[in-house]
């Protein structure tokens, strides 16, 4: 049967490609506080600090490689309507062969121009002097969306919610909005509601199965092709 499935997956989807959570145990944010590194103030106080931290995780993520998980969504999407919203910002997704996942957090291989707002591919190291391809203003920044901004792609997302007949959360602990509420939005607009996590989040799911996600995708997803 077709079905309209939304899938939002979090920094658990890439743990076993060697990229790091956030809340974990040993966690991004345990090593790096995050008003340093991911909000607009932390970039204002102190960008040399923000591009280190953006720089080491560009390079993680460069030589990262896509896992089962990341491979079991693209394959689902060749047999049923799937739009994909990632708060991640690897490129996981797109290696992994899925086209177009909506990046609602922006991406680690693009960059941002404050001063012309274009947004450009950036695979390489940043730093404060990097200037803008487009218009040549130096202070060029990841193309990240920080804590106190707003996230790329809500109508997206919104319009995606209001008529999914399934939706899924995959490696991520809810604790963000606006990506916390996805799941009961779905719920009010008719949707079954599914967690697939390495522990639950006690979020509103009528269904949650829990384990690594390179084992709990794969065998979600081979139900539906
Ligand atoms: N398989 C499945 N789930 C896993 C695995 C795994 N191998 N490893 C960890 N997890 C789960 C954890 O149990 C946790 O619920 O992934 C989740 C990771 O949670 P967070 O570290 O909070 O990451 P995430 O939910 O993606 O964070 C959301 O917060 O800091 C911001 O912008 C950042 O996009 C990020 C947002």
């Amino acid at each position: 049967m077709a079905e309209q499935i939304v899938i939002l997956t979090g920094a658990g989807i890439s743990a076993e490609s060697g990229l790091g959570t956030f809340r974990d145990a040993g966690g991004l944010w345990t090593q790096y506080p995050l008003e340093d590194v991911a909000t607009p103030e932390g970039f204002a106080r102190n960008a040399g600090l923000v591009h280190e931290f953006y720089n080491m995780r560009r390079r993680d993520a460069r030589a990262a490689q896509p896992n089962a998980a990341h491979h079991a969504i693209a394959k689902l999407a060749a047999h049923q309507q799937v739009t994909l919203v990632t708060q991640n910002v690897d490129d996981l997704h797109e290696r992994a062969g899925f086209a177009d996942p909506i990046h609602m957090h922006g991406e680690l291989m693009r960059a941002l121009c404050p001063t012309c707002t274009q947004s450009h591919a950036w695979t390489g190291d940043m730093q404060t002097e990097s200037a803008c391809p487009s218009c040549d203003a130096p202070g060029l920044r990841p193309d990240i969306v920080w804590f106190g901004e707003i996230p790329y792609h809500m109508e997206r997302i919104g319009a995606a919610l209001s008529d999914c007949s399934i939706f899924v959360s995959i490696g991520t602990s809810g604790e963000v909005w606006p990506a916390a509420g996805f799941a009961a939005e779905a719920r009010a607009n008719g949707a079954r509601t599914i967690e697939l996590n390495l522990e639950p989040s006690n979020g509103p799911f009528d269904e949650v199965r829990t384990g690594p996600a390179t084992q709990v995708v794969p065998a979600f997803v081979a139900e539906f092709i």
